[in-house]
């Protein structure tokens, strides 16, 4: 049994580690969490995959021994070490599950792999010990747009995904069309706040039916509202309610649609995404009297270790382990999704 688990992860931007406790069989508790996001890359616009793997190289140790420190425990105290190993940046993962390996070989710890987006639907349970599957998630990121039926942790039933952009994706591609910063999700928050509403009327793609996603029609509808607009400077904060306003529209719709076909009475809203207030506003609101709304504070939501130490531990707690031929995967299935059919052709993997 692992009362104590070191959780590190590294697939992205953002270099963490966390330590996890047990005790007395309660649910594990966050004794720390260190999150360094590598600034590094905002100078591109975006993550340039090398200069990530490198960042992590150089701040992983002090980053774990930090969350050490913060937690009040030598690593002789820690029984477990949790990991991402995918999807993700591969270099950026290997990074983290060399460094994991390494520490669980030297010191005869268990060892297991986490899947990033699992870490993700783990992450309101750190702060809500009651919260439970069954439940459906939407699980928005940089590179992921999920539904799911979690019918139990480990059980996981695609409803819906994005045949095209990601959501966070979306967000950061309208932020650097409007000349934010990257991660563009909360620099278009900020700015919808201040935004007319009613000026820019985006068009919502496949709101009407079905559980898929898709956001690069809107994306382009708000290139070509740039474009024609006469001055970006003045219009910046109404694009970005307009968009803001088309992008949430569509996933809460979605996300009704897939609590009323299921009848499951919890929303879990999980990812980067998830970080936007607005976001688990309307989703409440929505969902009132059908459906509690579960949502990680932004800390949680955005790439963090805790979520993967949570995640591990209760693989761990079922007593899974990972072998020394752990290795760092960048399109690492999701343990547990059932197999599924989706209406569009799968993405061609050869040669023509
Ligand atoms: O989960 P995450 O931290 O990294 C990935 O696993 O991809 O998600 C990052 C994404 C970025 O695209 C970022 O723009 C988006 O989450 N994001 C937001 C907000 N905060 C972060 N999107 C919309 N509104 C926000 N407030
Ligand atoms: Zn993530």
């Amino acid at each position: 049994m692992a009362d104590v688990v070191l959780g590190i992860e590294t697939s992205c931007d953002e270099t963490s580690a966390a330590v996890l406790v047990a005790t007395g069989g309660r649910p594990p508790e966050l004794a720390s969490l260190v999150i360094l996001s590598q600034d590094v890359h905002q100078v591109f616009g975006g993550v340039v995959p090398e200069l990530a793997s490198r960042a992590h190289l150089q701040a992983l140790p002090a980053v774990v021994d930090r969350a050490l420190a913060e937690a009040g425990l030598a690593w002789s105290a820690v029984d477990g070490v949790a990991v991402t190993a995918g999807p993700g940046l591969v270099g950026a993962l290997l990074v983290g599950v060399v460094y994991a390996k390494a520490l669980a070989y030297a010191g005869d710890r268990a060892l297991i792999g986490v899947n990033h987006l699992e870490g993700h639907l783990f992450a309101p349970a750190l702060e809500d010990p009651e919260l439970a599957p069954p439940f459906v998630a939407l699980l928005v990121s940089g590179g992921h747009t999920l539904l799911l039926d979690v019918s139990a942790w480990g059980h996981y039933r695609l409803l819906g995904e994005t045949r095209d952009d990601a959501a966070g994706e979306a967000f950061d591609k309208v932020a650097t069309l409007l000349g934010l910063g990257y991660p563009g999700g909360p620099a278009i928050e900020r700015l919808a706040g201040e935004g007319d509403p009613a000026r820019f009327v985006f068009p919502r793609p496949m709101k009407d039916e079905g559980l898929e996603f898709s956001f690069s029609g809107l994306k382009t509808a708000v290139l070509h509202a740039v474009r024609a607009s006469p001055d970006l400077a003045r219009d910046r904060a109404d694009l970005a309610r307009g968009f803001q306003d088309a992008a949430l529209d569509v996933l809460v719709t979605k996300l009704d649609r897939a609590v009323r076909a299921t009848g499951r009475r919890v929303a879990v809203l999980a990812g980067g995404v998830a970080c936007s207030r607005t976001l688990a506003g309307l989703a409440a609101e929505r969902l009132r009297g059908v459906a509690r709304v579960a949502v990680a504070g932004p800390r949680l939501n955005a790439d963090n270790a805790a979520m993967i130490a949570r995640a591990g531990w209760w693989r761990l707690a079922r007593g899974e382990r990972s072998d020394w031929t752990l290795d760092a995967r960048a399109d690492l299935p999701m343990p547990g999704l059932e197999p599924f059919l989706t209406p569009h052709p799968a993405p061609r993997t050869g040669p023509p």
